[in-house]
């Protein structure tokens, strides 16, 4: 089957076409085509503004679906918009008219592509960008009389780590994922420890109290004159740093590192840097900023591990998930990898590649098989964003 996915959660408009075929009884995956706009916009606030992300989207979405449907096969003929499809979609969509109109503009003119159901997501996230693509996904399962599933961003996330080959060669047959595993989930918006007991049975064991581990970077970022997102840009730094001599004058906090719990917290971290960098005669130096950086994401990767491993151990885990924005800093995976290699096989240690770390509509096309699979196909209206959708 083909699926077309949509991923607008947060501040990157992502859409992909995946075929997934079965032939030994397990799924493999071939992504036919991915389309994925950053928006830029957001650089220079240090975070993203919901009614901002959500016009970029408006604008980015119709883009995005020219391109990825120009180079497949299509139906050779469009299908006819009744006015009356035409009234129940400019209802649907009276938050956003002008999304609308580009999208039947979009079906009259363009022949109906070749695929079987449409996957979006729907939570976690920023609700005026969830709508987006929501009702982009509602507007073109009317038109195009297709199945529509709904998809949990974290949970794509989580199977991100499950397409490891290059465009045509798919992922890894489902049954090499040994079960418990247990998922760490860092992102912009996250960061919690889940076990995953069997495919899509998930028990959240933590998260974070205030500040998720992407903000953290973020927002230090920021403090330290940085653009948005700050966590490439402080891994960057973190790893140009050279003097060891200065590194000893910079200690930082591992907050909750051994309390008797999965929960992290990252609000007071980034208030330690901000009073570190505070008394640092200004402006600081690059190698200052680097040094900063540098025990700064030491700070978090301590702690990332160190209640990864516990729980690693206390369920027995057969295999460690880690996926999210921050999963594709290379520290991380560097020292997660080889404390984790103490309990697991390297083989069950799973990042996604690094092009499926960051926000991406493939994720959700891996997802939205599986729940359809699952049969979890919801009456169209009753679909809504769910900003705080838990897994
Ligand atoms: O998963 P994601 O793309 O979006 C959310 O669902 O939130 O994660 C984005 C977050 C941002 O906070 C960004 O700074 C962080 O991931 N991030 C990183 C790195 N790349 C992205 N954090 C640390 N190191 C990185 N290399
Ligand atoms: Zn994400």
């Amino acid at each position: 089957m083909k699926l077309l996915a949509i991923e607008t959660s947060c501040d990157d408009t992502g859409l992909a076409v995946l075929e997934i075929t079965e032939p030994a009884g397990k799924p493999v995956f071939s992504i036919l085509a991915s389309e994925l706009s950053s928006q830029t916009i957001h650089t220079n606030y240090g975070g993203v503004f919901p009614m901002m992300a959500k016009r970029e989207h408006v604008a980015n979405l119709p883009l995005l679906l020219e391109k990825i449907f120009a180079d497949l096969k299509n139906d050779s003929r469009t299908v006819e918009v009744s006015s009356e499809q035409e009234q129940r979609i400019t209802k649907m969509l009276s938050h956003e008219p002008e999304l609308a109109t580009s999208l039947i503009a979009y079906v009259r003119s363009h022949a109906k592509p070749d695929i079987d159901a449409i996957t979006v997501t729907v939570g976690p996230g920023l609700e005026p960008a969830l709508w987006v693509g929501i009702n982009a996904a509602k507007t073109l399962t009317i038109l195009w009389n297709l199945p529509l599933v709904p998809v949990n961003h974290m949970e794509g996330h989580i199977l991100s780590v499950l397409f490891q080959g290059d465009q045509t060669t798919g992922i890894q047959p489902i049954a090499d994922v040994a079960f418990p595993a247990i998922a760490l989930l860092v992102s912009g918006g996250h960061t919690e420890l889940v076990v995953v007991r069997d495919w899509m049975q998930y028990e959240l064991i933590g998260q974070t109290r205030d500040d998720a581990a992407g903000e953290a970077f973020d927002k230090v970022a920021r403090l330290m004159g940085l653009p948005y997102p700050g966590g490439p840009e402080i891994s960057r730094l973190a790893a140009s740093f050279s003097s060891p001599s200065q590194e000893e004058d910079i200690k930082l906090p591992r907050p909750m590192l051994h309390t008797d719990d999965y929960d992290f917290s990252f609000s007071g971290l980034k208030t330690a840097v901000r009073y570190l960098v505070q008394k640092m005669p200004q402006p600081l130096n690059d190698q200052t900023k680097s040094a900063v950086a540098r025990e700064f994401q030491q700070a978090v990767i301590d702690v990332l591990t160190a209640k990864t491993m516990k729980a690693l151990q206390n369920f027995g885990a057969q295999t460690l998930i880690v996926g999210g924005g921050v999963s594709g800093n290379q520290e991380l995976r560097t020292q997660l990898t080889a404390k984790a290699s103490n309990l697991l096989d390297e083989s069950h240690i799973l990042f996604p590649k690094r092009e499926l770390s960051t926000d991406n509509a493939i994720m959700i096309g891996i997802a939205g098989y599986f729940r359809y699979q699952a049969g979890d196909l919801p009456e169209l209206e009753s679909l809504r964003a769910i900003g705080s959708l838990e897994l």
